[in-house]
């Protein structure tokens, strides 16, 4: 609901997931009304908040059908995720590594800042003719001195998919560090245990839970540096980090509160199936693109064809500017979206709407109807024509 008293349309699921589940705000609930710090203390509250973080290791392991969970470790966030596997991979000068062209700054930044103080060799993989990744340019910019390959398998402005796997199979033992912060719990995963060798996600967006969670998966055999030490309630004699997992990486004292709530966003997803929310998620897309192409002086950034994207499609309106429309749409309708460059400036550079300030963006999730969509569309439609 709005301040007003009428409903709200969010469209910003790319942003945050809106709204949670009533058991994710259930099970914060009950951790914050708990007595504990998990796996500090050996008093029954305290070993019941271990047991919730466990839970969460547990859910999104599965998700991601990956068989040892402690290879998950858990993180404040993916941006965190992301920094612990580039700056801990032992990347030094000469190293190649290939991105794609659609990479956010939780990416681009820790990448040009190890090509600035290590002399790191980053090289960005240009898009095919539909704006799309393409494995066989991959295999083509493969050097003997590639040493990471980091691939944004969504992106969080055109929604373009990447076909990861297939990516991952044209550069061969080149670890792939995948980055899922537009496809987890969006759409099904539950092979990457078996082809993907690090895994970054985030839990407060198709996960549904709450922000301040994400993490990190290794394939048995890699290891990275922790960007931090501390304590982790075990081996405490030592001064010495531990280094089994995934106390290796996670000093301190977890987010107990939030990772109870991700541990039911996770069950969510389980239990609802990820392949249904994805069609629901791809119904509502195609409908809106279908609707959009009604639309005078309108343009999509990015794939039409549904198959090859997520629920998040950015668009500009002629005679309007991105930042003027996403207001026009709370103010006409409470139609919440996102504009500007999404921090994400070498997708607008690649795009070629670096110059205009970005686009508008909108993004669907679980719990958005057909509904919402008609009255998006109609919306748009009204402030289209207001402007010719
Ligand atoms: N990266 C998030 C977005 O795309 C915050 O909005």
């Amino acid at each position: 609901m709005t301040d007003k008293g009428g409903p709200l349309i969010y469209l910003d699921n790319a942003a945050t997931s809106f709204p949670k589940p009533p058991e994710v705000v259930e099970a914060i609930r009950a951790a914050l009304l708990a007595p504990a710090s998990p796996g500090r203390s050996g008093h029954a509250a305290s070993l019941a908040a271990a047991r919730a973080i466990h839970q969460a290791r547990k859910n999104v392991a599965r998700l991601f059908g990956v068989e040892d969970n402690s290879r998950l470790v858990f993180t404040a966030n993916i941006t965190w995720a992301l920094n612990l596997a580039l700056e801990g991979l032992g990347l030094k000068a000469g190293d190649h590594i290939l991105s794609s062209s659609l990479e956010h700054n939780s990416v681009a930044r820790p990448l040009a800042r190890l090509a600035a103080e290590r002399g790191v060799i980053w090289e960005r993989v240009p898009l095919d003719g539909e704006g799309l990744s393409d494995p066989a340019e991959f295999r083509k910019l493969r050097r003997s001195t590639t040493k990471l390959v980091v691939l944004n398998q969504a992106s969080n402005v055109t929604g373009a998919l990447a076909p990861a796997r297939e990516i991952k199979e044209a550069v061969g033992e080149v670890p792939l560090l995948l980055d899922t912060a537009q496809t987890a719990g969006a759409m099904d995963l539950s092979d990457l245990g078996q082809w993907a060798d690090l895994v970054a996600f985030t839990g407060h967006k198709g996960l549904l839970g709450p922000t301040g969670t994400g993490g990190l998966w290794l394939k048995p055999g890699l290891r990275t540096r922790p960007l931090a030490t501390g304590g982790t309630g075990s081996a405490s004699e030592s001064l010495i980090q531990p280094d089994f997992l995934p106390d290796a990486l996670e000093p301190g004292t977890a987010n107990t509160h939030g990772l109870a709530g991700l541990a039911a966003g996770a069950g969510f997803i389980l239990e609802t199936g990820a392949d249904q929310i994805r069609q629901h998620e791809l119904g509502l897309a195609t409908a809106f693109l279908d609707g959009l192409s009604q639309i005078p002086g309108l343009t999509v950034w990015g794939p039409q064809n549904p198959a090859r994207r997520v629920a998040t499609i950015s668009v500009s309106l002629a005679g309007w500017s991105c930042s003027d429309l996403s207001s026009a749409l709370e103010q006409e309708a409470a139609i919440l979206t996102r504009a500007g460059l999404h921090c994400a400036p070498l997708v607008h550079q690649t795009l070629g709407t670096l110059a205009a300030g970005g686009l508008t963006r909108f993004s669907f999730g679980f719990f958005n109807t057909l509904e919402e969509i008609k009255t998006a569309l109609t919306t748009l439609d009204k402030l289209a024509r207001r402007k010719d």
